[in-house]
């Protein structure tokens, strides 16, 4: 790192940061550094016992400019940018370019990479509803499959406006009998088949919420339906129209005629290109048949306008939900009383009509360089595209929010300051159909990703609510919460006072955005944040046209105060991580949650199991062993975590030690280092998870059922599921030798 020696308070500023290496020559000097030590390391021990790093806040140059260069917000400015013209994948080139512009003029070494991808445009619609006549049929109402356009939300008018669709829907035009199937998870296909309801030849109607949209549709379709049918029900917002809330734009609740557009894609099978999992899309790569990741019925999404008058006819025929099903069947949509159908004098037609083609999407990436390239990078990203004209919330105001941390390191950096380590962000093309441009790009670079990331920062929605969501790798957990202790949140208190007032601990992350394929194929710490929308927001009108900028600014964040919180929150995250000289992780964070997530699995295994043979002894044996063995590990690791934050204290003050004890230190934590960063990288199993060999990570991924929402140790969850005690046993045994592996490498 070379320096301008006139530059003294940048020169402080590095000094203090361990860029630099001083002599110092009077004992005065190296007196005050040794009760500098002495103090530090009284803080160090205090802080951990009571929690005092707080007492710190601030103390850090960089940090303290960096928050500084955001007390000016321009977070609006790039929000009202992003959400003015339509930018669906592979759409919206004016945003690419303005993306790749913006990155270089704040300084960063910037590249637009693209890739070909097997993806669908809407071409035509209709849903209709018919009724049984002696000869023939009527018409007796048309959906509308669209949002009333508000005068005063300019989004939501004009010619360019994106029809209701599904991403990776199949076409089709599908005429039958339908049924309510609530939210469409596997739970609720099941207990209509015990009752005796038949979705066979149907078309189902499923109500948004729960799990991911796509497996909806995967449900549906393996239970015999011919098409679905998605909506949003005001039964599960909390503001309703019903209860005496105004719908937008005049009021909170829900507008009437939104609809959520969205992915049906497998996501739980593996994202990316339907056509090349595991493959980078481009040029001429071999292609398979995507029709186990995609659906073969078609689907439409629609608004609670549109479909009350078709579920209303269900009213009395087949079963009342709420008799077999309880309070969990019902939802609010007035007229309709939630009995399952079918009627059979009604029916519906649904028609979907999509182009299906290889097409480029587009990626932009954006270097900060580092002072020390060996060691590694990491990556912060935020998607472009989003299926609305507007996207404020999902996914552009985490575009503004990265945006600002990108203009507040230029600020930094114009003033001579690098990161010790590369930070690359990347805006991503195509995360809405099926984490598209982050998948391909981890397809791609698989193996420099592996050797160099260090980590991966995600921020898709950064404000939908004003209720602070972080899900994380447990060794991403120590710089977390340090952070969270230095930003304010814009009601008061900080964010550490805010998110540890409801949360005990930081969420397991599942899928549905783009740290996916870095976690969960890849094996790289991630974490995804956001304010997210909780019951004193406003309804968030996901996917739909209503998430415009005109929201957003009136209702959501006016003032954009959040967009402004998050960057500086994620920004001192990347900083936190970039700029000591140790990498700065506390594994004992890991270790904990391992014992934890794995003696709760324990807890649930069937009595009959526990005498199955395991080697020489019983599967009782084999999960004391592991138990142990987690134990062991997490000792070690407590002192292994004390090691290396004595290597970075005495790094700090390497100006005491002789030179050859200095070279010695250098070495130690050149090693430490090395096996921080491919910590994260000894869950990965290559094998992959049963029947989704992309998912290779041992301790987290997406919920098979469920698409979105996590769960830790996939194998043993999925086996005690599934009732299989061969697979269980397997599990248990691959999950001892990683263990075993784990106490020994930091013994
Ligand atoms: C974006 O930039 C490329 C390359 O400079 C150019 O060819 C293209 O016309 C630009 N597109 C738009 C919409 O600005
Ligand atoms: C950014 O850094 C990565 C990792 O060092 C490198 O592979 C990539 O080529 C760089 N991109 C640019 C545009 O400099
Ligand atoms: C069916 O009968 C009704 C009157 O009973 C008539 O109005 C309608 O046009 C007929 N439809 C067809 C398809 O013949
Ligand atoms: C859909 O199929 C019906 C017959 O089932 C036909 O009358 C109608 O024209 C078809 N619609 C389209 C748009 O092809
Ligand atoms: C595509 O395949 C052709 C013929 O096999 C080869 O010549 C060409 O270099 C390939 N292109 C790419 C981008 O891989
Ligand atoms: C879908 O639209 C295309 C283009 O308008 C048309 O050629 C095709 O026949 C349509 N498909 C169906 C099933 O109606």
């Amino acid at each position: 790192m070379i320096l301008d020696e006139k530059d003294a308070e940048i020169s402080m500023i590095q000094k203090s940061f361990g860029h630099q290496n001083a002599n110092c020559k009077t004992w005065i000097r190296r007196l005050l550094i040794l009760t500098l030590i002495i103090v530090l390391g009284f803080w160090n021990i205090a802080s951990r016992i009571c929690g005092l790093s707080r007492l710190l806040d601030g103390s850090n140059p960089i940090e303290t400019a960096f928050l500084k260069s955001l007390e000016t917000n321009l977070a609006g400015n790039w929000l009202e940018k992003y959400t003015a013209v339509p930018h669906l994948a592979g759409q919206g080139q004016e945003l690419v370019n303005w993306t790749a512009q913006k990155f270089e003029e704040y300084g960063l070494k910037t590249e637009i990479e693209a890739f070909d991808i097997y993806l669908n445009y809407p071409l035509d619609n209709s849903l209709k509803l018919l009724s049984k006549q002696k000869n023939g049929t009527k018409l007796e109402f048309q959906a509308s499959l669209k949002e009333d356009v508000l005068a005063e939300d300019p989004t939501t008018d004009g010619d360019d406006l994106v029809p209701a669709f599904h991403g990776y829907s199949a076409s089709g035009n599908v005429t039958g009998e339908y049924v309510y199937v609530n939210y469409g998870t596997k739970d609720d296909f099941k207990l209509l088949s015990e009752v005796g309801v038949s979705v066979e030849g149907k078309i189902a109607i499923a109500r948004y919420g729960g799990i991911f949209r796509g497996l909806k549709v995967k449900f549906a379709q393996e239970a015999g339906a011919i098409g679905v049918i998605l909506y949003s029900d005001p039964g599960d917002d909390y503001f309703q129209e019903a209860k005496g809330d105004k719908a937008y734009p005049e009021g909170p609740a829900r507008n009437p005629s939104s609809l959520q557009r969205g992915s049906v894609q497998f996501l739980s099978q593996s994202p990316g290109d339907p056509t090349t999992p595991g493959k980078a899309s481009q040029g001429n790569v071999t292609r398979e048949d995507p029709s186990s990741r995609i659906p073969k019925i078609p689907s439409l999404p629609v608004s609670f306008k549109d479909v009350k008058p078709i579920l209303e006819k269900l009213n009395g025929y087949g079963l009342d939900c709420s008799k077999f099903g309880g309070e969990k069947w019902i939802g609010n949509l007035p007229g309709f009383n939630y009995w399952t159908g079918p009627n059979p004098d009604f029916s519906i037609n649904l028609y979907n009509n999509q182009s299906y083609d290889i097409r480029p999407i587009y990626n932009v990436y954006g270097n900060l360089t580092g002072t020390d390239p060996e060691e590694g990078y990491i990556i912060i990203g935020n998607h472009r595209d989003a299926w609305i004209k507007g996207g404020a919330s999902d996914p552009n105001s985490g575009s503004a929010s990265m945006l600002e941390i990108i203009r507040a390191f230029h600020e930094l950096s114009v003033q001579g300051w690098k990161p010790r380590r590369t930070i690359i962000f990347a805006s991503w093309d195509g995360e809405e159909y099926a984490l598209l441009g982050s998948t391909e790009f981890g397809e791609k670079y698989s193996k420099t990703l592996s050797a160099q990331c260090l980590a991966y920062l995600n921020v898709d929605v950064s404000v939908s609510g004003k209720n602070l969501e972080i899900q994380a790798s447990p060794f991403l957990n120590h710089v977390l919460a340090e952070a969270l202790t230095q930003v304010e949140y814009p009601l008061g208190g900080t964010l550490y006072d805010h998110y540890f007032e409801k949360k005990k601990k930081f969420g397991i992350l599942g899928s549905g955005s783009d740290y996916t394929v870095f976690l969960e194929h890849l094996g790289i710490a991630s974490v995804d944040v956001g304010f997210t929308n909780g019951r004193t927001d406003p309804v968030y009108h996901y996917h739909s046209n209503y998430d415009s900028y005109h929201w957003m600014s009136t209702m959501a964040d006016p003032g954009f105060k959040f967009h402004n919180a998050l960057a500086q929150y994620l920004g001192l995250v990347a900083l936190k991580l970039t700029e000591p000289k140790v990498i700065p992780t506390k594994i004992s964070d890991y270790a904990t949650e391992l014992g934890f997530y794995f003696n709760s699995l324990a807890e649930k295994v069937p009595e009959g199991w526990l005498k199955a043979p395991v080697g020489k002894g019983s599967l009782l044996d084999a999960i004391i062993k592991t138990k142990e063995r987690l134990i062991k590990f997490d000792r070690n690791a407590v002192s292994f975590d004390e090691y290396t934050s004595t290597l970075q204290l005495e790094w700090d003050n390497r100006d005491l030690l002789p030179i050859w004890k200095r070279l010695r230190l250098a070495f130690q934590i050149k090693g430490v280092n090395y096996k921080l960063r491919f910590f994260e990288r000894n869950f990965v199993f290559e094998e992959g998870l049963k029947d989704r060999p992309w998912f290779k990570h041992i301790v987290y991924a997406a919920g098979r059922d469920t698409g979105y929402e996590g769960f830790a140790l996939p194998g043993l969850k999925e086996a005690l599921d599934d009732d299989d005690l061969a697979s269980f046993i397997e599990w248990v045994e691959r999950i001892r030798g990683l263990a075993r592996h784990l106490e020994h490498s930091f013994s």
